[in-house]
């Protein structure tokens, strides 16, 4: 069995529905079920014995610790933390309880329950920690990839809390022992996404009528990576990865923000055309940039690749069709989702912002 932290989230959901159909694994399910946490994402494997749903706090760590000596899981991949840069920017606190306090919790959690363990039980025991490329700053236009050896330099509270907490992982494996892994990911899309974030964002407010809001120029680069992939990445590095290093995870698909809302309402006009003569590239609007907003992430995927023989089977094209596909295959999970109360908070906070920039001409900036 493996504990999963955060799996009713977007990438934790993906990677408990593709480890049970595709590895066949069970699963103990630990998420406190914030806006961000979805149960209906989890529905299909609602009645599988071999997924165990707990609702629970990573900073509580007795429950933890008690959940871990109960279930005995052989591995803790850990997904839960708050992962979104815009509020990390309005409101830091409480990525610093979850993503720094809360790794550390679990961590302690982790020591006491492995330190009690013996023979092959304690030596397949596993910790992976689940991080970003954020952690490694801007790059310029010019610069190479993100490597695993690239300098810490993390810029938004977000990224700096998954810095600490990464180093947090760090010192335990040198100094306890305790066998980590940590992977650095680029920026995951597909099924289950948040529409917080500009992918699903951009799919939703198309197909309602609403701005599609580019921060700043819009030139900005990701590097994107299919969300199915990031999970097998994910039980490759756990499978095969060695304790103490960290391996960067990446698609090797940089695109320009711009491109890809292009992208998305070029499909949507295919799939999903609105009126005659509307095209929903229309409906792009350039609003206030983000504060400290990180120009360009690239990843160096080379060493998962020549260690762990790893690569992503989908391209950006493959990918980001199937995503659109999804969105408008499960539009009541997006009205569901929407119908919270966050969403209502983040329209509020946004509207109030991009009143004050909000031109469809870029440059008026
Ligand atoms: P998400 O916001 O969609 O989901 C986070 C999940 O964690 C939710 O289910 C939430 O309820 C749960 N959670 C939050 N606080 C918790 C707490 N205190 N205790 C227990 N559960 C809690 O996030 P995501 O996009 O799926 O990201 C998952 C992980 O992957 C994060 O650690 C993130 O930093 C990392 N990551 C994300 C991306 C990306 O593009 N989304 C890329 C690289 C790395
Ligand atoms: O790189 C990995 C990271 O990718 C993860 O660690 C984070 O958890 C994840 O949220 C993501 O962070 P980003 O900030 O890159 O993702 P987001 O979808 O918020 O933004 C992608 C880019 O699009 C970024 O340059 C900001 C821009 N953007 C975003 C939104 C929401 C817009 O131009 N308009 C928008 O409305």
């Amino acid at each position: 069995m493996i504990l999963v932290t955060g799996g009713a989230g977007f990438i934790g959901s993906n990677f408990v529905l593709t480890s049970l159909t595709q590895a066949d694994e069970s699963i103990l399910n630990v998420d406190k079920l914030t806006y961000a946490g979805n149960l209906n994402n989890l529905q299909s494997v609602s009645h599988d014995a071999r997924h165990i749903f707990v609702h629970a706090d990573i900073c509580d760590n007795e429950r933890m610790l008690a959940l871990l000596m109960e279930h005995k899981p052989s591995a803790i991949v850990h997904f839960a933390a708050e992962s979104h840069v815009d509020r990390s920017i309005l409101g830091p606190a409480e990525f610093v309880r979850t993503n720094v306090n809360g790794t550390f919790s679990l961590l302690e959690a982790a020591r006491s329950y492995w330190s009690g363990l013996a023979g092959a039980d304690k030596a397949v025991f596993r910790f992976l920690h689940v991080s970003t490329d954020e952690v490694y700053g801007s790059l310029g236009p010019n610069d190479a990839p993100f490597s695993e050896t690239t300098a810490y330099a993390p810029n938004s509270p977000y990224s700096a809390s998954k810095a600490a907490s990464d180093h947090l992982v760090r010192s335990y494996f040198h100094t306890y022992g305790l066998p980590t892994l940590t992977s650095n990911c680029s920026n995951n899309y597909g099924p289950y996404h948040f529409p917080e974030k500009l992918i699903p964002l951009v799919i939703a407010n198309a197909l309602a009528g609403k701005d599609l809001p580019i921060y700043g120029d819009g030139q900005q680069i990701r590097d994107w990576l299919y969300v199915g992939d990031h999970c097998a990445a994910i039980r490759r590095v756990l499978k095969d990865g060695k304790p103490g290093e960290t391996y960067n995870i990446g698609g090797w698909n940089e695109k320009a923000n711009l491109d890809v809302v292009h992208t998305l309402c070029d499909i949507l006009d295919e799939l999903k055309p609105a009126d005659a003569g509307h095209s929903y590239r229309q409906q792009i609007t350039y609003v206030t940039d983000r504060p400290g907003h990180d120009r360009r992430y690239a990843i160096d995927a080379g060493k998962i690749e020549r260690e762990l023989g790893w690569r992503p089977a989908e391209t950006f094209d493959t990918g980001i069709r199937k995503t659109v596909q999804w969105y408008l295959d499960n539009q009541a999970w997006v009205r569901d989702v929407q119908s919270g109360e966050y969403m209502k908070w983040l329209e509020k906070n946004y509207s109030q912002r991009d009143s004050a920039a909000n031109t469809n001409q870029q440059g008026a900036i």
